[in-house]
């Protein structure tokens, strides 16, 4: 009998000492939980934010701002690092680094994005938009809403509609005022199919290449020309890479995008996330402002180092020659959509 009664203590003890584990490690992954969220914590983070410009161009001024006001609201505990000229990789390499969480912030146009989210590509067709100011109303439409969904769906989060500026084609051969002008002559381009089907369209022949083997490209001859905004035309000092002529064709406003890694976002307490997200908000229309105020002073540093410009182009037969495109472009309603919310 004595017997039975220490063998049911014993049953009893083990099944306290079970009990008391049990909650204590529910204790342990309570706290766990709550101070992750907790925006007391002491927990810092840094984020790596990369682009393909250089320290003065609008896209790094957006993310020096973004990054003051993050480590501001959050007393220090989110600091933001910016990498400048492709350090961390290109404009297709930093939006896969997001996609795998290896890259947390980026700004990149949307050219080279397309590879991964393919509904972006309306947005490149040349002459799609009638002005910057329809372009944006579109892009803070629901338009640019369900493109920003369309990326969610990739792992990236679309934080604001930034730009690169209007897209002009210089070269070094000869000046460009017709699409006949065009012919034959070898044109680096985006790595994105409808940027190459238009300039075969034009006659051209379009080599794609990331922007940090363009500038060898053209110094080294393996393309005549190439095609961008005037800002990155002068930053870049394209004059240095043979390039006398730019013709002002604008074919494409070229849009960009500030975007967070869902990665990146889901490592972050939720308190501070929504910070980083709301800066990253208002990064955009900053960014845009500065390019409106910096692309007349990049043309007058084109011409002051001898680039002859050509302004006054007739867009028509760039217009018509690119048409062709238009019924080819893979997401119709959204072309469609588009184009009907400028009428
Ligand atoms: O031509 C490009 O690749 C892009 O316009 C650039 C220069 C990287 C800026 O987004």
């Amino acid at each position: 009998m004595k017997k039975q009664k220490f063998g049911f203590l014993l049953i009893m003890a083990m099944l306290l000492l079970v009990i008391s584990a049990c909650s204590g490690s529910k204790e342990k992954s309570d706290k766990d939980t709550s101070s992750k969220n907790d925006s007391k914590s002491d927990e810092t983070f840094t984020l790596q934010a990369g682009h393909s410009l250089p320290e003065d161009h609008p896209y790094h001024l957006g993310f020096l701002e973004m990054a003051e006001n993050v480590e501001k609201r959050t007393d220090g505990r989110v600091k933001i690092e910016v990498f400048a000229n492709s350090e961390i990789g290109a404009e297709r390499e930093l939006t896969e680094g997001m996609t795998l969480g290896t890259v947390d912030l980026v700004v990149s146009s949307t050219a080279p994005v397309t590879n991964f989210v393919p509904e972006l590509s309306v947005l490149d067709v040349p002459f799609i938009f009638k002005d910057r100011d329809s372009a944006v109303k579109v892009l803070e439409s629901d338009i640019g809403e369900e493109l920003f969904d369309k990326m969610n769906e990739h792992g990236i989060i679309g934080l604001s509609w930034a730009e690169n500026g209007y897209r002009h084609i210089t070269n070094g051969k000869h000046p460009i005022n017709k699409p006949e002008d065009l012919k034959g002559l070898k044109i680096r381009t985006q790595e994105n199919e409808i940027h190459i089907a238009a300039f075969k369209e034009l006659g051209a022949l379009p080599t794609p290449m990331a922007w940090t083997e363009a500038l060898t490209g053209l110094q080294q001859g393996v393309v005549d020309a190439q095609e961008n905004p005037a800002i990155v035309a002068d930053q870049f000092k394209l004059y240095e890479s043979k390039q006398k002529y730019m013709t002002l064709t604008g074919h494409v406003y070229s849009v960009a995008m500030y975007m967070m890694s869902q990665k990146a976002y889901d490592k972050l307490p939720e308190d501070l996330a929504k910070i980083v997200v709301e800066e990253g908000q208002k990064a955009g229309s900053k960014e845009r402002d500065l390019i409106i105020e910096m692309e007349k002073e990049s043309i007058q540093v084109l011409k002051d180092n001898g680039v002859e410009i050509i302004e006054d182009v007739d867009l028509v037969p760039f217009q018509e020659a690119v048409k062709p495109i238009y019924s080819k472009v893979e997401f119709q309603d959204l072309l469609n959509d588009i184009i009907a919310a400028q009428e």
